[in-house]
Parts: structure tokens; sequence; C-alpha cells
């Protein structure tokens, strides 16, 4: 038991949403979200029609300073005061983050250490470039202010974001659910389904062989002339053809892996057969933009449904967990409703994307258990959930 009550500061920089959050837990099960700072690149990486790894890098850099600053004021945890800063050691952890270095170097010796508990810091998975600069700069922060860090696997944050409820006190909760349970994770960068026998005890039991469910709502935008992020277009385009009832039979997608004896997926060759497709057709009127983009949510859908449904029975889940960007998507939600049996849960829409609350919350979690780990870890853009 330690004392409440405990404060987590969080970093998320996995992909290209550079995040910070300070959460204040009262009791085990209860906390508040003393400040929170999210900067979303996406406008950033739209010319590349998709994340660009080294501009992600570069912006986290920008970003994280300013970010850590506005959440310590919102926290009332900023106090100025003229601190030393070891500026050798800074330079070592900082050096191939020249920018975050400058900021560092000019803001952090102003800030009185603040009463924080331990920093919780995504080690992956995700892009490593972007990964190590989150890392870095918790480093940075700890050797600073000496406080521990807590590395912290991303997909267990998507998974633990599907407990958090908010109070109408403006506190949050974590709630208990019934085990085992199925976690869905569908984002940009992945598509997973994992066994959750407890809250840190998992098995992977599906994982995509090619392109993350995002990536394909995203290539297939592409091809369909749509902006990046393609998800919210192609879902627009789904409902349009829904509502007017449009003809889609001649636009037939396949189902990969649909009667796979595993729980594995496979979504890029439906990528090549909407490539296929649109080449031989020539011309795109929006009709048959609209008929494709139905063809195709049906038939990931369908796909995630058969793989869950088969899942459920299989390990005898009592609770599904549905986490990532995709579940932003307003067919595929409703399908699980209402297609799945058991009881299924959702994070609320702003904790659904790349975010550090989730990071926070997994930081408190393994904070618990004493797992802490403040020594040199590195980032791990492969990082599996069920390597201990
Ligand atoms: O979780 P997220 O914000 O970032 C990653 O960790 O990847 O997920 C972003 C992904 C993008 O591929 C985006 O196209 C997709 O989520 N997405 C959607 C929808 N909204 C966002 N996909 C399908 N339907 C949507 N409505
Ligand atoms: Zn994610």
């Amino acid at each position: 038991m330690h004392k409440f009550p405990v404060r987590i500061l969080s970093i998320e920089t996995s992909c290209d949403e550079t995040a910070v959050s300070l959460l204040e837990f009262k009791t085990e099960k209860n906390f508040k979200i003393l400040g929170n700072a999210l900067y979303s690149q996406i406008e950033k990486h739209k010319e590349f029609g998709g994340v660009f790894p080294m501009l992600a890098k570069r912006e986290h850099g920008k970003n994280l300073v300013p970010l850590l600053i506005k959440v310590l004021q919102d926290s009332q945890l900023y106090n100025e005061k003229n601190s030393e800063i070891d500026e050798d050691e800074i330079n070592k952890q900082l050096d191939r983050e020249p920018e975050l270095l400058e900021q560092f170097i000019k803001e952090i010796p102003k800030i009185d250490r603040p009463k924080i508990d331990a920093i919780a810091v995504t080690e992956g998975p995700g892009l490593e470039p972007a990964l190590w600069v989150g890392i870095n700069f918790a480093k940075a922060l700890s050797v600073t202010w000496n406080i521990p860090i807590i590395p912290i696997n991303h997909m267990e944050g998507h998974i633990i974001s599907a407990l958090i409820k908010s109070n109408t006190d403006g506190s949050f909760n974590l709630n208990e659910i019934e085990f085992p349970a199925l976690s869905l994770l569908i984002s940009g960068g992945h598509t997973q389904l994992v066994l959750v026998k407890n809250i840190g005890d998992y098995q992977i039991v599906g994982d995509t062989r090619d392109d993350a469910i995002g990536e394909a709502f995203d290539k297939v935008a592409r091809i369909l002339g749509l902006p990046y992020p393609g998800g919210p277009e192609i879902s627009r385009l789904a409902q349009s053809a829904r509502d007017k009832n449009l003809d889609t039979s001649k636009y037939k997608l396949p189902r990969p892996m649909i009667n796979s004896n595993d729980f594995d997926f496979s979504f890029s060759g439906i990528k090549t057969a909407v490539l296929y497709m649109t080449k031989k057709i020539g011309n795109l009127t929006d009709e048959i933009k609209e008929s494709i983009a139905k063809e195709f949510e049906d038939a990931v859908t369908e796909v995630l449904i058969k793989k869950i449904t088969v899942a459920i029975s299989k390990y005898n889940i009592k609770t599904l967990i549905t986490g990532g960007g995709v579940i932003a998507n307003r067919y595929i939600k409703e399908k699980i409703n209402e297609l799945v049996k058991i009881k299924s849960i959702f994070p609320s829409h702003e904790l659904s994307t790349d975010n550090s609350i989730m990071i926070g919350v997994a930081g408190f979690i393994r904070f618990e258990e004493k797992i802490i780990n403040t020594s040199d870890f590195k980032a791990s853009g492969n990082l599996r959930l069920d390597l201990k």
C-alpha cells in the first residue's frame, strides 16, 4: 500500500499524437485528471497521406516541453524556482532531439520540482523514432527531478482505456469487469485480438498479417481519392450508400481469412482488390465510390465479427473490450453491439484514439505492482503485450 494521493505524469509519443497528462489517484479505483494536453499532428501528416515517422519525431520534440508546462500549470503544480539541472547529463540524454534539448535547458530549470510520484511513458509498440522522443524526455525529467519511470505498453493502455468511466463530480473510476475478457484493438497501427485473463495477464490470440485495419481504411480512401485520415471519409460514403439503398452487388470484395482456423487478419488483399476494381472501372462517380466504401466497410466488419464470435466461444469470454481509433466507426460499433451476445465495453470517444490518460492509468496499475524500472530501457517498436 502506498500513500494516497498518488500522482502520475504520463507521456505518449508512439505515433502522431503528442500527449502529456497528470493524474491524481485518490484511491485504487478513483482518480482525477489534473492536467491533460494533446497535440495531434494529423494536419502535418496529411500531405504525406499517412504518418511520416521522422516528421512525427520532430513534432514530438517541438511539443513536449510546452505541453508539459501547460499540464503543470493546469494542475497547479507549476511553481517558479531557479533549480539546478545537470546540463551534461541532459545533453547526453537529449542529444538526438536538438529542439527538445534547447527547450528543456531553457524551461525546466525555472520549475520547482513538482510533487509527482512517477512518470509513465510509452515504451512501445509504435514508431521507434517517435517513441524515443517521449522516452528520452521522461528520462531527462526523471534524472532532473529524481522521479521513477514506469515503462508502459501502449496496447495495455488501449485495453485499460475501456475501463475508465467518468463520474458526475468530474472524477473517474476504474470499472471492474468479468474475466476472461477478449480485447479487440483496432487502429491505424494495430489489429489485435487479445485474451485478457486478468489485467496484466495477456495472450495475443490474433494479429494482422499485413496492414492494420485503420491503415486499410486509409489506403482504400487514398485509392478513391479521399483525404487522410481515410476512416471517417469511407465511413461517411458507406453511410450515404446505405441511406440511398444503393445496389452494391457489382462491387463485391473478398473477406480475407474469414474462415481460416485462427484469429489472424489480413487486409492488404481487400485493398489490392479495390485498386484493381477502380482501375478497371476508370471513371469513379460519387455513387461508385459510395458503393465501394460500403462494400469495404461490410467486408472488414464481417471479418471482425466472425473472428470475435469464434474467439468468444472458444475461450469462454465474459466481456468484450474494443479499443483503438477505428472504433470511431459507427457501423462497426453498431454491428458489435447488435451481434455480440456478451457484455461489450468501449472507451469514451476521447480515450479511443491515442492519448496519455490511458498511459497514466496503466502506469498507476503498474505502480501498484511496483514494477518500476528507472534504469535504461529502450524504445521497442514491436513490443509484445504477452512478453513479461
Ligand atoms: O488509434 P488511432 O487514433 O491511432 C493509431 O494508433 O493508429 O487510429 C487512427 C486510425 C486511422 O487509420 C483512421 O483512419 C481510423 O483510425 N479511423 C477510422 C474512423 N475514424 C478514424 N476508421 C474507420 N472509421 C472511422 N470512422
Ligand atoms: Zn494506439
